[in-house]
């Protein structure tokens, strides 16, 4: 059993104490959330493990909807009722379409595997009737129910106007309270944070940050001794300087020191087995790289090399790096950000995977030349 995983686990959970102690404030106190960080530090994560939580002390129901592949009302509408249906009516789907959308024109078929799948008739006028309705069987539960919609910000791309409808259908409800996450960025901050929009200082933020390297250190320690395995303190920072620790890329090395080796890690192992994994993703981003145009590629390698830039538009960092001119490196800005490979930190920008960043800093160091 390996304890450091890309997978949530309750067991092999590192931390978040006072976020989970927030959460269940804002719970107890029925406040709305709103959850944001950049990627891959652990949204998700922390919302399953906040669930986990609730569920075990028994006073709430929670149901997790994952927002990220669906493109309209109609997606969000249907995650939503399959989610109930598993939740409260596992045992008979039929009995439980019947009961959660009464008065909803719904055709069910099933699929080549045997399991039912649910089809919704969802025309303009009942798309909110079925939203309204599914929200109020939750309403009517006993329990308080914590409803989760995570990569929220995709509502902001369905045609409809769903941030309305959201709103107000969200908005007398006393028995369910919301999370809502997201990865930072202007689609998700707009929509909280614009005095224009349905969801203007509808919520609590939580901004999600990086665990601490002194309670991470403790986690990887404890859980290599909880194994009867061993590994030396400078080993434990060697991996820690690499990941800066962020949360999954720490995860992934851990995960791959721990099962390499079956007696003490030391900090020249720790190197190798860091080395060879970099090697492993060495042709997926020379091909990344190779893909983007020459002042995009320039940019992000001269951006790797510096960690941070906070003015990649002025003459030092253009002249430093032998970069086109500042209309170029704007316009390869404004590309690689969309392409979220350069991440707007408040500190400046930064490139935004890691191991990328890694690779680029290793065989393109002092920018390729
Ligand atoms: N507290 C934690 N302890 C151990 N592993 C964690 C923790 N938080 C997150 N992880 C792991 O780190 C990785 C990233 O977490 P997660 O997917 O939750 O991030 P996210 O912020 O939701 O990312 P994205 O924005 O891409 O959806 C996952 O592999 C997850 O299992
Ligand atoms: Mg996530």
């Amino acid at each position: 059993m390996n304890p450091f995983t890309v997978r949530y686990s309750s067991e092999h959970f590192c931390d978040r104490e006072a976020e989970i102690k927030k959460l269940k404030a804002n719970v107890t106190n029925e406040l709305n959330t709103l959850i944001h960080s950049p990627r891959r530090l652990g949204k998700t994560a922390l919302i399953y493990h906040l669930f986990h939580k609730l569920e075990r002390g028994k006073k709430h129901e929670t149901i997790f909807v994952d927002l990220f592949a669906t493109t309209k009302m109609e997606d969000l509408i249907k995650e939503l009722s399959e989610k109930i249906l598993e939740k409260y009516h596992k045992k008979s789907f039929i009995e439980g379409v019947k009961s959660v959308l009464k008065g909803i024109s719904t055709t069910i078929s099933i699929s080549q595997d045997g399991t039912p799948e649910l089809s919704l008739q969802l025309t303009e006028t009942n798309t909110v009737k079925t939203l309204n309705h599914l929200l109020k069987y939750l309403e009517n539960r006993k329990k308080k129910v914590i409803l989760a919609f995570d990569e929220f910000q995709e509502v902001v791309n369905y045609p409809e106007k769903a941030e309305a409808i959201l709103r107000t259908a969200i908005q007398p409800l006393s028995n369910v309270i919301f999370l809502f996450s997201g990865s930072t960025n202007h689609l998700l901050q707009d929509m909280f944070l614009s005095p224009k929009r349905p969801f203007y200082q509808s919520t609590e933020v939580l901004v999600l940050g990086k665990i601490e390297r002194k309670i991470y250190f403790h986690f990887i320690k404890t859980n290599f001794e909880k194994y009867s395995k061993n590994i030396e303190t400078d080993a434990i920072d060697y991996i820690l300087d690499f990941t800066e620790c962020y949360t999954y890329y720490t995860q992934v090395i851990t995960n791959q020191v721990y099962y390499q080796t079956n007696k003490t890690i030391t900090a020249g192992e720790a190197r190798q087995i860091i080395n060879e994994y970099l090697e492993t993703k060495k042709t997926d981003y020379q091909n990344l790289l190779n893909l983007l145009p020459e002042n995009q590629k320039k940019l992000i390698i001269s951006v790797a090399n510096e960690e941070v830039v906070s003015k990649p538009t002025s003459m030092e960092f253009i002249m430093k790096h032998k970069l086109p001119s500042i209309s170029s490196v704007a316009q390869a800005i404004k590309a690689l950000a969309k392409k979220e490979i350069l991440y707007k930190s408040p500190n400046g920008y930064t490139v935004y995977d890691l191991f990328f960043k890694r690779f680029l800093q290793r065989y393109y160091a002092n920018n390729g030349r």
